[in-house]
């Protein structure tokens, strides 16, 4: 059965929570949803406590009519399991239930996701109450898709306890099956780890030194392997009782949250979606909606997904919450669309007067509609509303990018060369000037076909196994170009260290041998010969088939090459064996894509962002100005701009300043 959602065009709308409000309000928010052009809202995500006040007794009378006048005012529902947050009677009754950190502390409930992921009593209270939902409404016609859950693992994405304990070790069975090749496997002679029987291993407590390193991998595994196990059971017990519906749940793609390996959730999502918010530290975020967007598109295997959750302003769980700057809401909105989502929505309809949240924005605010805010939430659906062809479509990329997350726990482990090399700053910084030059971008596995792209970036690729290192250096040796950042390829999937030199397994494919790793220190730099600056890390490369292209001409390893280029079979390796400045790191990129063939989807001037989403008569190049001084792009001839209606007839584009445009060409 295809599960695709059945709301036309690009769905608008947001977590709607109106039990926090009395019956009387409700006129007024639908009476406002409609205004604003909303066409799906996500209830019942935190609904617990109301829906079942007392074990096995339930109320879904207010449930009742909040769908029903969803329904009379044509508002579709995502209709969430309340299982995020359990009611106080549960632990009362389940106190072993409740979430152990790392240092043996239990954790008390009176927030939400305060639960043992693990916890027999839990699944089957989260189980019990799914299957009463899925039972109830699943022929209710204002309930287009389920939403499981919220966040799985955004406050209890590890438990220490005995419970959590059992469950590992039953894991770690499956995977290794006996002890010999679970104590090769994490190096137990090291400090005297070795395991004599099974119930020995715990979960990777608090020590007073650091922790054996495969045992911490295994645990994040392990941790994400238990929430999806979680998550599976909800939605099979969805599908049994009301299986026209997709299910989905949202994913924390970005900035601070990795505590979920996506790769193995996405292919058990209907449809994929996505919460994503600002950092106010970040000056650029435009980037980040977008690296993000690009991997969530990626997660969903190319296919459309849904922006389930972002703010319309300020969040509340920073230490200072910057609100959003003048036409920022919709530029936001537009750039997520342009990277692929068929549905945008915001945590949440009407800002909250009590409770946690009571600091976070709305799409209704707490001024009302006598706002800014709100005249942009309004002025937003008449765009997606004008959006809606784009639905469907697509994009395509020459370029891929290689994430893993066993690659970013591996690299993020204690006891390091370097604390200061993090995953994501990384793909990011290379991922940046990509974003410059408008070249479309796929994320893949490290295992993923190649087949279809001309370059693959791993900019750090710390852990890999022999079958995905060769599928990499396969892809160079038949002739793509391959680049690869500094310690990728260190170690294996136990994390054992690849011997002979560095990089380990790409070491013949970069045409390079490692003998030692200099990393810089904060703040220190090392001088590139052409004139740029490197930092974060050195290593004394010698070359071993491959030209230097730039090398040290300061630091701690003059002479030494920084940038390595291999011609490897009938491709092209690259080796970047440093962190170049951007300048340094856009040129370089330049020349890998320039000599891959990669174009750019359209050339824009600085700051104007392009993409391009690819539907089955006409492309749609979305075009987002994020410098303020509006530019003219060339366009297609017979092009239309969508968000105002106008054809355009002289063969370009005004973007305003600030602004956004969306061009429909013809193919
Ligand atoms: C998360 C949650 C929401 C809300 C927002 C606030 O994304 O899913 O319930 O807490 O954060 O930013």
């Amino acid at each position: 059965m295809s599960r695709s959602l059945s709301v036309p065009g690009i769905a608008y709308g947001g977590d709607y929570n109106p039990e926090q409000w009395p019956e009387e309000v409700w006129a007024e928010d639908v009476r406002l949803m409609r205004e604003a052009g909303v066409t799906m809202v996500s209830v019942g995500i935190f609904s617990w406590a109301l829906l079942e006040p007392s074990e096995g007794v339930y109320d879904f009378s207010r449930m009742d009519r909040v769908l029903d006048l969803l329904h009379a005012n044509g508002i579709a529902a995502d209709l969430a399991t309340p299982t995020a947050a359990p009611p106080a009677w549960f632990f009362r009754a389940h106190p072993e239930a409740l979430p152990v950190d790392h240092d043996g502390r239990t954790l008390s409930y009176g927030s939400r996701q305060t639960f043992c992921p693990s916890s027999p009593a839990y699944r089957a209270a989260a189980l019990r109450i799914a299957g009463e939902l899925a039972r109830r409404y699943a022929d209710h016609p204002a309930v287009v898709m389920w939403h499981v859950h919220n966040e799985y693992g955004c406050h209890n994405a590890e438990c220490h306890c005995d419970t959590s304990a059992a469950a590992f070790r039953v894991w770690l069975r499956a995977r290794y099956e006996n002890l010999d090749a679970l104590n090769d496997a994490w190096g137990t002679a090291f400090w005297s780890q070795w395991y004599y029987d099974w119930d020995e291993i715990i979960p990777p407590r608090s020590t007073g030194a650091v922790p054996n390193p495969t045992h911490r991998l295994d645990w994040r595994r392990f941790c994400s392997d238990a929430l999806l196990s979680l998550y599976e059971a909800e939605r099979g017990v969805l599908r049994k009782a009301a299986p026209a519906q997709p299910a989905t749940t949202n994913f924390m793609v970005g900035h601070s949250f990795d505590a979920l390996d996506y790769w193995r959730w996405a292919p058990e999502l209907d449809i994929v979606s996505n919460d994503h918010y600002l950092r106010s530290t970040d000056p650029e975020s435009q980037i980040d909606i977008a690296l993000s967007g690009d991997l969530v598109r990626s997660l969903a295997g190319g296919r459309p997904w849904f922006l389930m959750e972002h703010s319309t302003g300020a969040v509340n769980w920073q230490p200072v919450n910057r609100a959003k700057n003048p036409r920022e809401l919709r530029r936001n909105a537009l750039a997520h669309v342009a990277r692929g989502a068929d549905g945008i929505a915001y945590f949440q309809w009407r800002a909250a007067k009590a409770g946690a949240e009571q600091w976070h924005s709305a799409m209704l605010p707490h001024a009302g509609t006598d706002s800014r805010i709100w005249q942009d939430v309004v002025a937003l659906g008449a765009d997606l509303k004008a959006l809606a062809e784009v639905r469907g479509s697509t994009a395509a990329a020459e370029v891929a990018v290689v994430w893993d997350w066993d690659a970013k726990w591996a690299l993020e482990l204690p006891s390091q060369p370097s604390d200061q090399v993090r995953h994501l700053d990384l793909v990011r910084s290379w991922y940046e000037p990509l974003w410059r030059s408008g070249i479309a971008v796929d994320f893949v596995r490290p295992d993923a076909d190649l087949s279809s792209y001309r370059l693959v970036l791993a900019p750090s690729l710390y852990l890999v196994d022999d079958e995905s290192a060769a599928n990499l250096t396969d892809f160079a040796a038949r002739g793509g170009t391959l680049a690869v950042g500094f310690h990728s390829g260190a170690v294996d999937e136990n994390c054992h260290v690849r011997l002979g030199g560095y990089p380990g397994a790409f070491r013949e494919a970069l045409g390079v041998r490692t003998d030692e790793l200099f990393p810089l220190l904060p703040g220190e730099k090392a001088d590139l010969t052409g004139g740029g600056t490197a930092s974060l890390w050195t290593e004394r490369v010698r070359l071993a088939g491959a030209r230097a292209v730039t090398s040290y001409t300061s630091g701690p390893l003059p002479g030494v090459p920084a940038v390595t280029r291999h011609a490897y079979g009938t491709g092209t390796a690259w080796y970047v064996a440093t962190l170049p400045d951007a300048g340094t790191l856009a040129a370089l990129l330049d020349r890998v894509c320039a000599e891959a063939g990669v174009a750019s989807v359209r050339v824009t001037p600085e700051g104007v962002e392009a993409v391009l989403r690819r539907g089955e008569a006409a492309d749609y190049l979305f075009l987002v100005d994020h410098r303020g001084a509006g530019a003219e792009v060339p366009v297609a001839a017979d092009a239309v701009e969508l968000l105002t209606g106008e054809p355009l007839k002289g063969g370009t584009v005004t973007v305003p300043p600030g602004g956004v445009v969306v061009v429909r060409e013809p193919r």
